[in-house]
């Protein structure tokens, strides 16, 4: 048995059969949404080979069960490439979100804005991104399924309800392209200014590698970004994780709406 139908297996023995609806990946400081679910939370460190989700703001636990009604998978708390070097580094916590018959993903992070009219506490719906970053995590698979299209990488129909989720609730979530930085280092405000010349909206240092795994599983993905500060150079505000973990909260209660309604459909 493969790792992640072991893992399946295990987590199925926890929180029952059901195939989850929804995969969710939640970003630093906006772990506030699996605490609403009813259902079982499992910690990483109960499931070989998850990553240790070493940053603080995230939340190392998977919980299962339900959410306004439907089925959902929620990680808090996911690894970073610059923690390890690996690009796949949430390889095996996609493949066992596919395995528990999962089909859709939608992640949220922190980042920085490049434009005025995004300022902190704001919500951005990725219409695109660019892998900046200069890896992939599929580097190494072997077979010709490794040659994943990104043409259609955020999904029209999951952008297209989140669009309506955030109108109904009266919510801005203005779409654009977020652009992925390795990180850990900040950017500097010539890279903030090259980002915006390459047609960036934000910038951040995750949720991208995601996004090219879950394709690559085959799962329609969608990403929300909530805007902590603004980029490099375009504001006076000093940035900082600390920073960053202190103004998520600002734009995560909305965030938290607009996924809810989303839900509920
Ligand atoms: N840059 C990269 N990642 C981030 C930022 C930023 O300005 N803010 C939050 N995450």
């Amino acid at each position: 048995m493969s790792r992640s139908a072991e893992l399946a297996r295990l987590i199925r023995e926890r929180a029952g059969d059901r195939a989850p609806e929804y995969g969710l990946i939640l970003g630093s400081g906006l772990g506030g949404l699996s605490e609403a679910v009813e259902g079982v939370a499992i910690p990483y460190s109960d499931l070989p080979g998850f990553p240790h989700a070493g940053v603080s703001g995230h939340v190392p636990k998977l919980v299962l069960g339900s959410l306004e009604g439907r089925r959902v998978a929620i990680f808090g708390g996911r690894a970073h490439y610059y923690e390890s070097g690996r690009a796949d580094a949430m390889r095996l916590p996609l493949e066992v979100l596919r395995e528990l018959g999962c089909e859709r993903l939608i992640l949220t992070n922190a980042a920085g804005s490049l434009r005025p009219e995004m300022p902190p506490g704001s919500l951005m719906l990725l219409s695109d991104h660019i892998a900046f970053a200069g890896t992939n995590p599929l580097i190494g698979e072997p077979d010709e399924a490794r040659f994943v299209p990104m043409t259609d990488a955020h999904d029209r129909d999951l952008r297209a309800a989140l669009t309506a989720a955030a109108g109904a609730e009266g919510i801005a979530l203005p779409e654009g392209v977020y652009c992925w930085f390795s990180g850990p280092s900040f950017e500097t405000p010539a890279e903030i200014r090259a980002a915006r010349v390459l047609g960036a909206d934000a910038v951040g240092m995750s949720t991208v590698p995601e996004i090219i795994l879950g394709r690559f599983l085959g799962l329609r993905c969608a990403a929300i970004s909530v805007i902590t500060n603004m980029g490099a150079g375009l504001s006076d505000e000093a940035i900082s994780h600390a920073h960053t973990k202190a103004m998520a909260p600002l734009g995560a209660a909305q965030l938290e709406r607009v996924l809810r309604r989303f839900l509920r459909g």
